[in-house]
């Protein structure tokens, strides 16, 4: 994808536009705080240092999970709310999620060949490794943009925001607890403080009681002082 400055001018636009629900935005903030901050993590391991090394890797290998499940999503709930109204109009990010599977595959290989390399031969391996991930990151990067604006005017144009919170909310049901748990984990401390109290003040109208506390028991290690008074303030006053 060429970088296209009209885009930015974009911007001033987007203040125009009357709101829709964007499914995409919570989601893709927590696949680019996740790939950025496993990337930079894998940068500056210590490949000297077991501990460190095998937790760099094992993080590849949670993103990479991570993101196959996230594709699958796409695939399973939102393209078919798009072909059955526009036929077609999913096809090119479906293909692109095919490649996707397959760099999917190499980088949990290369994570795995890292994990088990000769101490002497770490530091070239570690390196290639960063690399192979950050084209990956590069190329969702581009693949998330292009949902959020074209797929999203394709829902905006075929569906109502009613349906789109269905197809948000089947994809949200079908997600195992450690799943759910890993989704919060890297979208709450990466939303607005607006937005954060949203997803918790939902939370602790639908959730269980344990299920709710948990996610804000972890929340609250990945905030500051000041993210987390805002929240605290918000739940209390407005989310009763
Ligand atoms: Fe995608």
């Amino acid at each position: 994808m060429q970088f296209n400055p009209r885009e930015i001018t974009a911007l001033a636009q987007a203040e125009a536009a009357a709101p829709r629900l964007d499914i995409y935005a919570f989601i893709h903030k927590a696949l680019r705080a996740f790939m950025a901050d496993t990337l930079m993590g894998l940068g500056r391991a210590d490949v000297g240092d077991d501990l460190e090394l095998s937790q760099a890797c094992a993080r590849v290998l949670e993103l990479v999970d991570f993101c196959r499940s996230h594709l699958h999503h796409e695939n399973a709930f939102v393209h078919p709310a798009m072909e059955v109204r526009a036929p077609g109009s999913s096809a090119a990010v479906e293909h692109e999620h095919e490649g996707h599977e397959q760099a999917i595959a190499a980088l949990a290989s290369g994570a795995a060949q890292l994990m088990a390399c000769p101490r002497e031969r770490r530091a070239r391996v570690a390196h290639a490794l960063y690399r192979q991930l950050a084209l990956f990151v590069a190329h969702n990067f581009e693949h998330m943009h292009q949902e959020e604006t074209e797929h999203n005017a394709v829902l905006w144009a075929h569906c109502t925001d009613a349906q789109l919170a269905e197809v948000e909310g089947a994809i949200v049901a079908s997600l195992p607890p450690a799943e759910a748990m890993v989704t919060m984990r890297w979208m709450l401390p990466y939303l607005t403080p607006a937005e954060r109290a949203l997803v918790l003040c939902d939370m602790r109208q639908h959730a269980p009681r344990e299920a709710f506390q948990a996610v804000l028991d972890m929340v609250r290690l990945h905030l500051s002082a000041s993210e987390w008074d805002k929240l605290a303030r918000t739940l209390a006053l407005e989310c009763s």
